[in-house]
């Protein structure tokens, strides 16, 4: 299923490995990287140093391998088992630290996408997507209809889609981004294994399927119903025809946007030892790493390792999702005030950072202007009718009056 590109990408050992070797055994004098040293520290402005209290210039400035920081990776690869459970047993590869996700998915994408190569996604979804696998890529983007009408994952379009996609193809590509942007749905269990069957049925028969998952808002999960796990824990280790590629990250996991810190993680379905598979797709990858951006920043890298080795992280994320929750909890209440019935549905919502409103008598943009310069409420228009309303910056007790004015806009905008 790799593209031309993933067939040719290799990870180099030219410079890079005898950098490596001389740094185990030339103790004498190491003139092989390009770095530059005084007094066996790296060079470094003080002025720099200054603000990273507690971080030494060789946690911070060097470069960091193409793979990503090998501690990182391997701390990655242990919370994406505890975080889901369902995956125990199941061999995954390494993760590769990437640039944050947009940069995973843009690897990715080099590495399986070719030219007229069709790629699945909901009829809800990032927009950046589109540059992502289409623009850079060439890949013809189909969609189904993210929703059944009923308030769940339209598991028949779905399927409808994938079949007649794959029918005559010898590959398809999935991407699944739940909680999804920018409805903020992720699917209950049951909708998830059914996803996975379709794929692996799929997969049965002779189309190769590629399943990306995009779990960039994981872990924000608020309803009882909803799988607290990512679907890539359903894929794995399904069908030989059956690849998933996990796209993860810290960006909105741990609240650090700015850091630009992801990852790229695979589950196949191996016969015998996976090691030299993952060990050859874990190469390739970092050489799209290293063919794009090198290596991801070290400084990055080493602050998200202290976070998660720090005894304090796990009650710090809980202490944020509870924050999340009451948000998301608010905006539902706030919702089903029978009064907006009238100006808009909401889609399905159960987790992530967003809410999103169907608009029935405005267009979203006109609305999206006019709060805007009325109101100084800034929400994001999505085609003619939906509003997509981030409420992980609005706190809770401000939520009511959020959608009072929003209301009142409607109110406004048709007099
Ligand atoms: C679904 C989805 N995937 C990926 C990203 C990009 O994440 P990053 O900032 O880590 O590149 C976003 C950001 O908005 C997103 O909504």
């Amino acid at each position: 299923m790799l593209s031309n590109v993933g067939k040719q990408l290799f990870f180099p050992k030219g410079l890079l490995t005898q950098g490596a070797e001389a740094k185990e055994k030339a103790h004498r004098f190491n003139a092989t990287i390009g770095m530059a040293s005084e007094k066996g520290k790296p060079m470094h402005l003080p002025s720099i140093m200054a603000p990273l209290k507690g971080l030494g210039a060789e946690e911070a400035l060097t470069y960091a391998p193409s793979f990503g920081l090998m501690a990182l990776r391997q701390a990655w690869r242990e919370a994406i088992y505890k975080k889901n459970k369902s995956l125990k047993g199941r061999e995954i590869s390494l993760p590769i630290v990437t640039n944050a996700l947009t940069h995973g998915l843009s690897v990715v994408s080099d590495m399986w996408v070719d030219p007229g190569d069709v790629i699945v996604l909901p009829d809800k979804m990032w927009g950046n997507y589109n540059m992502i696998f289409s623009v850079r890529r060439g890949a013809v983007i189909v969609t189904y209809p993210l929703f059944d009408g009923q308030g769940k994952f339209n598991l028949r379009g779905f399927e409808a889609r994938i079949r007649s996609e794959a029918e005559g193809r010898k590959k398809i590509i999935v991407l699944l981004n739940f909680p999804n942007n920018p409805t903020g749905y992720a699917p209950t269990p049951g909708e998830a294994d059914k996803i996975a069957d379709i794929l692996t049925r799929t997969a049965q028969t002779g189309t190769g399927v590629l399943a990306v998952t995009d779990d960039a808002y994981f872990g924000l999960f608020y309803d009882e119903d909803v799988l607290a796990e990512s679907v890539f824990s359903r894929l794995c280790g399904r069908d030989p025809g059956l690849l998933a590629v996990k796209v993860d990250g810290v960006t909105k996991e741990d609240y650090v946007w700015g850091l630009r810190v992801g990852f790229v993680t695979y589950g196949a379905s191996i016969q015998g030892d996976p090691k030299a598979v993952y060990d050859a797709l874990e190469r390739k990858t970092g050489g799209g790493v290293r063919g794009s951006i090198s290596s991801v920043s070290h400084l990055s890298q080493e602050l998200v390792l202290k976070s998660m080795q720090s005894g304090a992280y796990a009650e710090e994320k809980k202490g944020k999702f509870h924050i999340m929750k009451a948000r998301a909890l608010e905006v539902k209440k706030a919702l089903s005030n029978p009064k907006y019935a009238s100006k808009w549905e909401a889609y399905p919502f159960n987790s992530g950072y967003f809410a999103c409103l169907k608009l029935k008598t405005v267009q979203a943009e006109s609305l999206r202007v006019h709060l805007l310069d009325r109101y100084g409420v800034g929400v994001i228009s999505l085609g003619r009718a939906d509003l997509r309303i981030a409420f992980s910056c609005l706190e809770k007790e401000d939520i009511p009056e959020f959608f009072d004015i929003v209301y009142q806009g409607i109110r406004e905008l048709e007099a």
